[in-house]
């Protein structure tokens, strides 16, 4: 009898897990619904210089798209092309960062303006599948938007070949059943807010230059939010220093915050002295390259926000085991 009922129990489980890889077969690939946005790129050389700005710049696009053979040039201050191929090797699997060059056979020259637009605001591929989520220009504006592509397609071709994702099992149960296509909170705006001052701010602080995706506190396995925006205390590991860790700083205007006595002067000027912390994930190299207006416009917003107290101690912390 008790024979009979474990066999019946352990072929529930296997149905179950049988079933569950099937699932997960049918569904990491699936192709979702997403609208392609009217963005079309244009030729007007103020257009393309504002996305060479934005990709060099705040929206820190070159700090994946750049091969790792041009690193070394794109720290000391140059613009290598953006051919991609840098591998993020995770345990969801191993993610190839794209050509984003017109090259027509292995870059942008095989998308349309809709199919760019379209994963960049709604993290849609071309090919209609989830795009692995590490964009960060959902709340882009029409504009930037266009301005970004426009710098893409006035680019020189580079022919650089990118081999396709690898998922593994793990990445493959992540996309089937947690990765549902960010997009947009809500209608991103026409036009960027241009006045120098809190609104211009929020619109980089939440948006492309996203210091709220790693100044808040967040879990690990959805990435959602589980601490107040702006609060710090998400931590980071460092590879080469595997006994420390780092933890972002609060940036909310509380005594425990780290920038609450800093005039907008010294604000300025911790963005121009770039990485301090070696190996610091936050990318001081392109907000380097922002400019004082947009600086100046980020320190304004941060100041309107609620003061939360947070004390998250210093950055760099020796592994709490
Ligand atoms: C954190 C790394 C990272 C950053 C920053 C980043 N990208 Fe990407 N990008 C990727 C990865 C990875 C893919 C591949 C996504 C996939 O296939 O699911 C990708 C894909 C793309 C594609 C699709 C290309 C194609 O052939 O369909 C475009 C367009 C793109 N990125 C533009 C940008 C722009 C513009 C920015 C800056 C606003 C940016 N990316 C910033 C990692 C990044
Ligand atoms: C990819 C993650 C990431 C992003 C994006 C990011 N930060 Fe950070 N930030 C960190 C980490 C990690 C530290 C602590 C290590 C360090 O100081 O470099 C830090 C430190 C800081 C500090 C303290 C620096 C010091 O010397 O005390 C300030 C201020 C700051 N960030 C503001 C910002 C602002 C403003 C933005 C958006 C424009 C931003 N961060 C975007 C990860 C990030």
């Amino acid at each position: 009898m008790i024979r009979k009922v474990l066999l019946g129990i352990a072929i529930a489980l296997l149905v179950i897990v049988v079933g569950f890889f099937v699932t997960i077969n049918l569904r990491w690939d699936r192709t979702l619904e997403a609208p392609l946005p009217e963005i079309a790129a244009s030729t007007d050389y103020a257009v393309i210089a504002r996305g060479r700005y934005l990709a060099y710049g705040p929206a820190h696009c070159a700090a994946c798209h750049v091969s790792d053979a041009d690193q070394a040039t794109l720290e000391a201050g140059g613009q290598p092309p953006l051919s991609g191929g840098h591998v993020f090797d995770i345990p969801p699997g191993k993610f190839h960062v794209l050509n984003l060059t017109p090259d027509s056979a292995t870059g942008i020259g095989r998308r349309t303006d809709g199919e760019l637009a379209r994963i960049l605001r709604h993290d849609v591929r071309a090919d209609g599948r989830a795009a692995i989520p590490f964009m960060e220009a959902q709340e882009a504006s029409d504009e930037d938007l266009t301005a970004l592509i426009s710098f893409l397609r006035s680019q020189p071709p580079v022919k650089h070949e990118v081999p396709p994702h690898k998922l593994t099992t793990l990445g493959k149960m992540v996309m089937s059943f947690m990765i549902t296509p960010k997009g947009p909170a809500s209608t991103p705006p026409a036009v960027t807010p241009k006045e120098v001052g809190p609104e211009r701010g929020a619109y980089l602080a939440r948006g492309i230059a996203s210091c709220v995706g790693c100044h808040t506190q967040r879990s690990m396995v959805t990435g959602a939010y589980t601490g107040p925006e702006f609060a710090g205390g998400m931590v980071m590991e460092l590879p080469q220093y595997p006994d420390h860790e780092l933890v972002t700083p609060n940036i909310t205007p509380d005594r425990t915050g780290r920038i609450a006595i800093w005039t907008e002067q010294e604000f300025i000027d911790r963005f121009r002295a770039e990485v301090v912390l070696p190996e610091s994930p936050m990318p001081w190299v392109f907000f380097a390259r922002t400019s004082d207006d947009d600086l100046r416009s980020i320190y304004r917003f941060l100041n309107t926000l609620p003061p939360i107290k947070n004390e998250t101690g210093v950055s760099l912390q020796p592994k709490r085991k």
